[in-house]
């Protein structure tokens, strides 16, 4: 049986997280420069988008370009930052062709001015799209995130919208890049790296780790239909015991 016709379509996690990791190893291996990398990189997002799309998955968050990524060599930044606009472009087809919503959450001001024109362009003329929401999540740092909420809560307190004892965690993921989306279900990190790199940390509070060997460029299809179905193996018990999630 194929891995896709093994995934239960019944429990498909609404959100699935991705920190897209080993794109320079990859090219290294191949004996191509960093940049080669990101660039083969993007053919998994291609594919990674359209299976969850075909899946019936509401939402994809990839990471793309951290805070912490800004301390990269200027070349390789600007190399990211022209491959953006790049694949903005050529990718509005398979966005079209799969109607699915583009979105960004991140410090997007830190953006250079092209991308953040041709992002708030492509996020436009993609909003009609209701099958699936794919977050370019960039300049993104979940740190940050969390400052900017707690400014943003504290100055409406400061001007008396809000009292302090109404700040909990539905305030508080409401304030949030991701404030209209479920929280992740499962995330996903490739390239052999355990950590979470500063990536949604409020949101993936209960989300189901999965990790794999596998370096970004080489994730396809039915790397991502794995993790769904190791996903779907796992008893979400929410603190609970085992046989009080198994009651019927
Ligand atoms: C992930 O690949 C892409 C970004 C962080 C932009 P890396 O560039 O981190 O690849 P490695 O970790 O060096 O292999
Ligand atoms: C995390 O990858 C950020 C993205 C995938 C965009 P990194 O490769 O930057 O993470 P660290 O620095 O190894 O933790
Ligand atoms: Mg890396």
């Amino acid at each position: 049986m194929s891995l896709e016709a093994q995934i239960d379509r019944t429990n498909l996690p609404q959100h699935i997280a991705i920190i897209m990791d080993g794109n320079g190893r990859w090219a290294k291996e191949q004996g191509m420069s960093r940049v080669l990398g990101h660039k083969n990189g993007v053919g998994s997002v291609r594919e990674v988008a359209e299976a969850a799309a075909e899946l019936g998955i509401q939402h994809i968050t990839l990471y793309a370009f951290s805070t912490e990524n800004w301390a990269r060599p200027k070349h390789e930044v600007n190399a990211l930052m022209e491959l953006l606009v790049e694949t903005i472009k050529s990718e509005m087809s398979t966005l079209k062709k799969n109607k699915i919503q583009l979105n960004a959450i991140g410090n997007l001001s830190e953006l250079p001015e092209s991308c953040q024109i041709n992002l708030k362009e492509a996020i436009e003329e993609t909003s009609n799209h209701d099958h699936m929401t794919l977050t370019l999540a960039l300049s993104y740092s979940a740190r940050w995130e969390l400052e900017n909420a707690m400014q943003t809560i504290a100055h409406k307190i400061e001007r008396k919208e809000i009292s302090a004892n109404q700040v909990n965690e539905e305030l508080i993921s409401k304030h949030l890049n991701t404030a209209n989306m479920p929280d992740p279900e499962l995330l996903i990190r490739t390239s052999g790296e355990k950590r979470i790199s500063n990536f949604l940390l409020w949101q993936i509070a209960y989300s189901e780790l999965y990790f794999t060997d596998t370096l970004w460029p080489d994730f396809k299809k039915d790397d991502l239909f794995q993790a769904i179905i190791d996903y779907q193996k796992r008893e979400r018990r929410f603190g609970k015991t085992s046989e009080q999630v198994n009651q019927l």
